[in-house]
């Protein structure tokens, strides 16, 4: 069975970015952490044979100034004919799905084992096919009040089971819940 997780930053109130995508605030709190600090990134991302990100996500992480997904083997969501940088040819593809289950079935027999999946909408897709495993949730120490969510388009509630807490002397806390699917029937 492939395994599904999501590691994401959010606000105190819940939020991944502003509503037009804004993510200057988690910016700006990354820039005051020492920067041998990545809440345990490098290594979450040596467990994943892939990631699939949304369109908007995929916009955003070009622009900045290092790729941070080393060799990992991308897939961009998008209905858009988008143009993949030269550099990232090798790693990153395009594909319009129409449900996430489609696009996971065809992992099972492969040599996929970690997915990691990223964006809100992307998020919110995967979560209500309840198709994520694991979700690790960094909280910055920000109140936003208002922006993209990564959970809002849920039909049923998801219930969470309790891995890991961690405090940062930054006041980040980074929270690792396991999603039990047989708890979520
Ligand atoms: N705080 C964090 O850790 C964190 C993490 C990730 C993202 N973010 C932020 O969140 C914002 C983006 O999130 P978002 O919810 O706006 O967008 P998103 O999930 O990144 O991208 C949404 C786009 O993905 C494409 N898409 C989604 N499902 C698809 C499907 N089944 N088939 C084809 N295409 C599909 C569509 O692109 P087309 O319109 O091209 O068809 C859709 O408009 C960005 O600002 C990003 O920086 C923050």
């Amino acid at each position: 069975m492939v395994k599904v997780s999501v590691f994401i930053g959010t606000s105190l109130d819940g939020f991944i970015a502003r509503e037009d995508g804004d993510i200057d605030w988690l910016d700006d709190a990354n820039k005051k952490v020492t920067s041998s600090e990545d809440f345990g990134f490098n290594s979450f991302l040596e467990s994943v044979d892939l990631i699939i990100m949304g369109r908007k996500t995929f916009e955003r992480v070009i622009s900045f100034d290092r790729w941070l997904y080393k060799e990992t083997k991308m897939i961009v969501l998008t209905s858009k004919d988008i143009q993949i940088p030269e550099k990232l040819e090798k790693t990153v593809t395009t594909r319009n799905i129409s449900s996430p289950q489609q696009l996971i079935s065809e992992f099972s027999n492969k040599s996929v084992n970690h997915i990691y999946v990223d964006g809100g909408i992307v998020i919110q897709d995967f979560l209500s096919a309840r198709l994520v495993d694991e979700i690790t949730v960094t909280i910055v120490p920000i109140l936003i009040g208002k922006g993209k969510s990564f959970s809002g388009l849920l039909s049923k509630d998801l219930i969470m089971h309790h891995l890991k807490t961690t405090v940062y002397d930054s006041g980040f806390v980074q929270i690792k819940y396991k999603i039990n699917k047989k708890n979520n029937e």
